[in-house]
């Protein structure tokens, strides 16, 4: 178990970390911190380090302790990268505590705080019921958090009814979304589904078409950079590459002869590569479509494979998969590639505090599945009519949110910090949200 004492050291820093930060390191007075106090509730650990001692035994479950390395950031892709990582997207839970903890508006005193952090890893907690043994007390999941919050100073939580507390679930909606009367269960922990916890705010990667408790936020990347200087040139690396290839799939699945988008995704790529050597391909591509096969979950934790394609891409196509949104819709964005949906859920309707839902038109382009799969609109007719200068003022646009929808490394430099990112959007987010439920709450 070579994995052990590492996780020991890890504990300890991050115990260290609490004690020093936790006690009020900005000053009480701090303009900026006004109505953005946060308290980090601290927790026993069986709620967050204690599940990942086991890392290499949960069960149908990959030995996930390589992904734990650099506070869940995973381990880099090379020794000499400065900003890549093998990013595990569940562990986004520990990533956001480790950021957390160097928020700068932190308050011992939760009577003084305007949102409270449950420092709950309630992703991988979940797996024990999603996959494991326990599969048939699903229900079960965060029953034992809340009698906690109600034994351990219960003053913290009654003072707001629990409206004031957030915490992260570092996988789709979907998940925990589990009705409490199947018996036995058809997939998925009730962990949303429990009055105990409909007042609390909940950040997931996906939320529910009629999300209650629950906001999406970006999928972590690969990309973590840690100051200013990594993130520009990263920046000039995408703005300078030459986009030889129009569309680019980067995904699995398609393979089986029912209709769906993927399939006629791969079918229509497989028939444009046809063409390509006797018609002169337009607007000076030498592919129309390229394909990166990630079957079988290989591109999961190797982002060279898909990042270089993208880089050379004008349009990443991101159509649902097994649930609707995608991890791939972010790296299609830190590559500079326009992403072309297929559904709202995918990410319209998702992540409108990172992607303003009224400027999806001027950075992507959506073509209803129905058009594809049953219409016989070709993906290819739309994105080659779309003018050279157009598609040049989308990718600019892409850029711009490339910043906001990263999570940069954690300690990282004075710079790069004023430059909001998808963890201090998150945060923005959930406090405005916090504020609104108690003032509609007060009204009551
Ligand atoms: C870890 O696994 C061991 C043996 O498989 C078990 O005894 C122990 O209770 C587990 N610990 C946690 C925190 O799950
Ligand atoms: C990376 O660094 C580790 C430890 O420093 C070393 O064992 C390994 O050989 C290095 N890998 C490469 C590809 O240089
Ligand atoms: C869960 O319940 C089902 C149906 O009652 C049963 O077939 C299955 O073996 C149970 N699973 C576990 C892990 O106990
Ligand atoms: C949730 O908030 C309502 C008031 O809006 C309150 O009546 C209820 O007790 C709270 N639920 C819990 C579990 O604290
Ligand atoms: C494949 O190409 C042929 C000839 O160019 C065309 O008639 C056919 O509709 C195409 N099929 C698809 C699925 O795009
Ligand atoms: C297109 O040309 C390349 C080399 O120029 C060749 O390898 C490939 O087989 C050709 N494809 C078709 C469908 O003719």
């Amino acid at each position: 178990m070579a994995s052990r004492p590492r996780i020991l050291i890890w504990v300890a820093f991050f115990f260290f970390f609490e004690f020093v930060f936790c006690e009020s390191v900005v000053d009480p007075d701090a303009p900026e911190c006004t109505n953005r106090w946060i308290h980090i509730r601290r927790l026993p650990t069986r709620f967050n380090l204690d599940l990942l001692t086991n890392c290499s035994e949960y069960p149908v479950f990959d030995d996930f302790c390589p992904y734990l390395a650099n506070h869940g950031l995973g381990q880099k892709t090379h020794n000499n990268s400065h900003s890549w990582y093998r990013t595990d997207p569940l562990m986004l839970e520990l990533v956001f505590h480790r950021r957390m903890l160097e928020y700068p508006c932190l308050t011992s005193d939760p009577s003084a705080a305007d949102a409270i952090f449950l420092p709950y890893y309630g992703g991988i907690d979940a797996i024990r019921y999603l996959f494991g043994p326990e599969v048939n007390s699903s229900f079960e999941h965060g029953l034992e958090l809340y009698e906690f919050l109600q034994q351990d100073s219960p003053e913290v939580w009654s003072r707001n009814g629990g409206h004031d507390h957030f915490t992260v679930l570092a996988r789709p909606a979907w998940d925990f979304s589990q009705s409490l009367d199947n018996d036995p269960p058809i997939w998925g922990t009730s962990f949303l589904e429990l009055p105990e916890f409909y007042n609390i705010t909940v950040l997931t990667l996906e939320s529910r078409p009629w999300p209650w408790q629950e906001q999406a936020i970006p999928y972590p990347t690969s990309f973590h950079p840690v100051s200013l200087v990594l993130l520009d040139s990263w920046v000039q690396r995408v703005r300078r590459s030459r986009r030889t290839t129009l569309m680019l799939f980067a995904g699995g699945g398609g393979t089986s002869l029912l209709p769906n988008i993927r399939r006629s995704i791969r079918s229509e790529c497989e028939n444009s590569s046809n063409s390509e050597n006797s018609t002169r391909i337009a607007g000076g591509y030498s592919k129309l479509c390229y394909i990166v096969d990630c079957s079988n979950g290989i591109c999961e934790h190797d982002p060279i494979r898909y990042m270089k394609p993208m880089l050379q891409a004008s349009f990443c196509l991101q159509p649902p998969g097994d649930t609707p949104t995608r991890r791939s819709t972010f790296d299609g964005i830190l590559a500079g590639c326009i992403p072309v949906f297929f559904e709202d859920l995918t990410a319209k309707s998702q992540y409108g505090w990172h992607l303003p839902r009224e400027e999806f038109g001027e950075f992507s382009v959506f073509i209803p599945k129905e058009d594809v799969v049953f219409g016989g609109q070709r993906i290819l007719d739309v994105l080659m009519g779309i003018p050279r200068a157009e598609v040049r003022r989308m990718r600019e646009k892409v850029m711009e949110l490339m910043p906001k929808i990263l999570y940069r490394k954690h300690g990282s430099s004075l710079g790069l910090r004023t430059r909001k990112d998808a963890f201090d959007i998150a945060v923005d987010g959930t406090i405005d949200r916090i504020k609104s439920r108690l003032e509609k709450v007060s009204l009551q």
